[in-house]
């Protein structure tokens, strides 16, 4: 059926459109291994001496009791000059922690924009407005060794971070509107494939005798110029969104010359006939504010287990690891940090690509449960090796098995399954609300653990993830009695799943009698 072919436009189209998720996926990853080179920067720009040895982790090397941060040291330790020391060492975590968090609060503060910048001006001029900001993000940040570093790169990471938020929303909304029903589901995966590459990517850019030097840091924060260069000019030639013009623009003839190059056929009756049905099916139900997502009964539960699965995406301290891995591998004895970095990268993408196949034979809540019980196990193994480290040299294996194997974990369930499960829970008019609200939660969480993180890793010392392996049982517990299965039921038969975990009976009165779209669709 040509309906249902990858034609060449539709190949360059979702190419160019995932180079954003490409940029999402670079930004989040290249802020891990030049850590120690940026500090030693900062160090050098504000005027603070550190004792390298210890500089170059968060963590206090074979330590268990020590606080794990940068700690200045000056030849004669007197307690004047240690309160100072203290003071700058203090300075330049709380500059590091900004430099990493003020992304995700670019991200937090734009993720409620996506979707409205794309009915505003349409999505290729959107993603095209878009990239203005990633372009400006990037040259603050690949300048930032010609003025005050700290300020370009805390200022550059927001604007990028902003870009990312637009885009989280952006990419997929587009790729499911130009895809061929039977193809929806496969090629918005890619949204996420594209990212896991993007962070693989920058970490094997951030090797030494790459990018990730003294000289040269500055060139691979200011690198994701050249996709967002790459995409400005690519979109110039892909199609705007047929149901874009159809449904918000009424534009049927735009839209046919539209789908007839990214179908390869003259015939789009089928495609047509179907945007009509979703025209219509829009039109009989209202737009939802977020007031109404809490105070209405049937909208509440639903709404509570969305944002908590995104937290328990957050909570988990994945992006602990993705932000940090560099120090947490060096705390754990392993030589060569920046190669097991690029190992999570790899095998992040590796079980990306499984959970694409998994996905569609199990159950989303079987998986998502099977992630966080897999990680809870692993967090605790990842502690007990940092723990025993002092005891035992090869715990240092055990610590990295640990953080590969949580890593595979999350990609299989908890990584993927919220992105698509909230829009399973909602129908037509709820839906773009509660999917915003439940991409800001995502981002708002992110930005928590990027900031966090390293306070609470002094704090926690070698028994850090034991933490988390708390949080992810907590959620585990909540996903168990708290999350009903989504696959292949329609809309109406899981509104009754929430029903019955809520315990009433009857329908409620929101409930609209139809299917609801596919996950992918909309996620
Ligand atoms: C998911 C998360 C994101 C994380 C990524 C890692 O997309 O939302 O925060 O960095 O997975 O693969």
């Amino acid at each position: 059926m040509s309906e249902d072919k990858i034609t060449g436009t539709l190949a360059f189209t979702v190419f160019t459109a995932v180079l954003g998720s490409f940029q999402f996926g670079y930004d989040i990853g290249v802020i891990n291994a030049p850590q120690e080179v940026i500090i030693s920067h900062y160090q050098h720009i504000l005027g603070v001496t550190v004792d390298d040895r210890r500089a170059t982790s968060n963590y206090a090397v074979n330590s268990t009791d020590t606080p794990l941060i940068v700690t200045p040291v000056y030849a004669t330790p007197a307690p004047q000059v240690d309160r100072e020391a203290a003071g700058s060492a203090q300075l330049i975590t709380v500059l590091w922690s900004l430099s990493v968090s003020s992304f995700a609060v670019g991200g937090m503060v734009a993720s409620f924009f996506g979707g409205w910048l794309g009915d505003k001006l349409g999505r290729i001029k959107a993603m095209l407005a878009a990239n203005s900001l990633s372009l400006t993000g990037a040259l603050l940040m690949g300048c930032s060794k010609l003025g005050p570093s700290h300020i370009l790169i805390i200022s550059g990471r927001s604007i990028s971070g902003f870009y990312c938020g637009l885009i989280s929303g952006l990419v997929p909304m587009y790729i499911g509107e130009i895809a061929p029903t039977t193809l929806r589901g496969a090629l918005g995966t890619l949204h996420q494939l594209a990212i896991v590459t993007g962070i693989l990517i920058s970490q094997i850019a951030s090797l030494s005798f790459i990018l990730g030097n003294q000289d040269r840091w500055h060139i691979l924060l200011g690198l994701s110029a050249v996709p967002a260069l790459l995409q400005s000019l690519l979109l110039f030639f892909c199609p705007e969104s047929p149901r874009y013009l159809y449904i918000k623009l009424e534009e049927e003839v735009k839209a046919k010359k539209c789908l007839k190059r990214l179908r390869g056929a003259e015939d789009v009756t089928k495609d047509i006939n179907e945007m009509k049905k979703e025209k219509e099916e829009a039109s009989t139900e209202q737009k939802v504010s977020v007031i109404q997502l809490f105070t209405d009964s049937s909208y509440r539960q639903p709404i509570i287990v969305a944002l908590m699965l995104h937290m328990a995406q957050q909570f988990s301290g994945i992006n602990g690891i993705f932000y940090y891995s560099t120090s947490i591998f060096q705390t754990a004895g392993i030589s060569q940090p920046v190669y097991a970095t690029i190992g999570v990268g790899a095998i992040n993408l590796i079980f990306t690509a499984v959970s694409v196949l998994l996905v569609e034979k199990a159950g989303r809540r079987s998986l998502f449960l099977a992630g966080m019980i897999g990680m809870f196990f692993c967090a605790i193994f990842m502690s007990l090796g940092l723990v025993l480290l002092d005891k035992f040299a090869w715990m240092s294996y055990v610590s990295m098995t640990a953080i590969f194997l949580f890593v595979s974990f999350f990609e299989i369930g908890p990584g993927p399954i919220p992105w698509f499960m909230v829009a399973e829970f909602f129908s037509q008019g709820p839906r773009p609300t509660a999917l915003a609200l439940a991409a800001f939660s995502n981002w708002f969480c992110n930005f928590i653990i990027a900031l966090c993180f390293q306070y609470i890793a002094d704090f926690c010392g070698p028994y850090v993830f034991f933490l988390f392996a708390g949080v992810v049982l907590a959620f585990t517990l909540f996903t168990f009695f708290k999350v009903p299965e989504t696959k292949g039921k329609s809309f109406e038969e899981i509104a009754a799943e929430f029903r019955k975990k809520r315990g009433v009976a009857q329908a409620p009165k929101a409930a609209v009698q139809m299917e609801f779209l596919g996950a992918s669709e909309t996620a």
